[in-house]
């Protein structure tokens, strides 16, 4: 079983299980059939530290009724764990388990063409570190048929982040390919009005919250809609922030985006902060 996470993971599995409910519940007289995709699937259950096993996004989506579900997981005894937790529980569903890099495996998404009109689905992308390539946010977005739940790596890139700018070349790639843009550097940091002592112009760093709006901005250079409450999930303990929840919807009907947003919205905004 995977050991990690604290209360921030409970908060996020809580969350998503709402829009789930949510979801399903809202498509269910429509004629469209409904896929859940879990692209960094896990074991099935975790042990939270502090909260013992608790089953996660995956064992939790069966319980939706959704008419297929696609767990991804690049982690073969992960993969071989997960398949073993739903034999056990004997789901009668149509469920794939893929092994591999959800990058890969994404990138070629929107050529498939089962989604074409009679798909709709929800993906919940949820690495541990700077692991999904904006390729792949980008290909979601093409299918135009999946709402997006994203943690993004806040702490993550924040370690590599260094203070004054000098990020190792290695670095610089792995942040090039999560944020989707060379240019990061040029809103991340900026030039301090206050000489540093001996007169060299001091390089700063933007906030937290002006990375979450530079997040959220480049989300909405791909997707139609972007929610603004995306939740900035912090260690109780020391209050540093771990990782963005971000809600994103690829569907551009105006229906779609209204109902989507105001749900997710609600629940992003209504859930208990532990
Ligand atoms: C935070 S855990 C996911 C937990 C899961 N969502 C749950 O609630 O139980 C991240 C998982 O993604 C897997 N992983 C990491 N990189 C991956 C990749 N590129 N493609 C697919 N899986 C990956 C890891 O092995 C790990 O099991």
């Amino acid at each position: 079983m995977q050991s990690f996470g604290g209360t921030w993971t409970l908060l996020k599995l809580d969350i998503i299980g709402k829009y789930l409910a949510f979801y399903t519940n809202a498509l269910k007289n429509q004629k469209f059939k409904l896929c859940y995709i879990d692209a960094f699937a896990g074991s099935g259950d975790i042990d939270v530290r502090g909260f013992g096993n608790i089953p996660g996004s995956a064992l939790r989506a069966i319980d939706y009724p959704f008419d297929k579900y696609i767990f991804i997981e690049n982690d073969n005894n992960y993969a071989r764990k997960l398949s073993e937790a739903i034999k056990n529980k004997r789901f009668d569903k149509d469920i794939s388990i893929i092994p591999g890099d959800c990058n890969e495996l994404l990138e070629t998404i929107y050529s498939v063409s089962w989604y074409k009109n009679r798909w709709r689905g929800v993906i919940f992308l949820d690495p541990y570190a700077m692991d999904l390539k904006w390729a792949s946010l980008e290909a979601i977005a093409k299918t135009k048929a999946f709402d997006v739940w994203y943690l993004f790596p806040l702490s993550a890139l924040n370690r590599v982040l260094q203070k004054r700018g000098n990020i190792p070349k290695k670095n610089k790639s792995k942040i090039n390919d999560l944020l989707g843009t060379t240019e990061w550097e040029k809103e991340i940091y900026y030039e301090s009005p206050q000489l540093a002592l001996f007169g060299e112009q001091e390089i700063e760093r933007i906030s937290i919250d002006g990375i979450k709006k530079f997040v959220i901005q480049r989300l909405k250079m791909v997707f139609p809609a972007v929610s603004e409450k995306s939740l900035v999930l912090r260690n109780p303990l020391n209050r540093s922030p771990l990782f963005l929840l971000c809600f994103a919807i690829s569907n551009d009907s105006k229906t779609a985006i209204k109902l989507s947003l105001k749900a997710a919205d609600h629940i992003l905004t209504h859930t208990e902060l532990l």
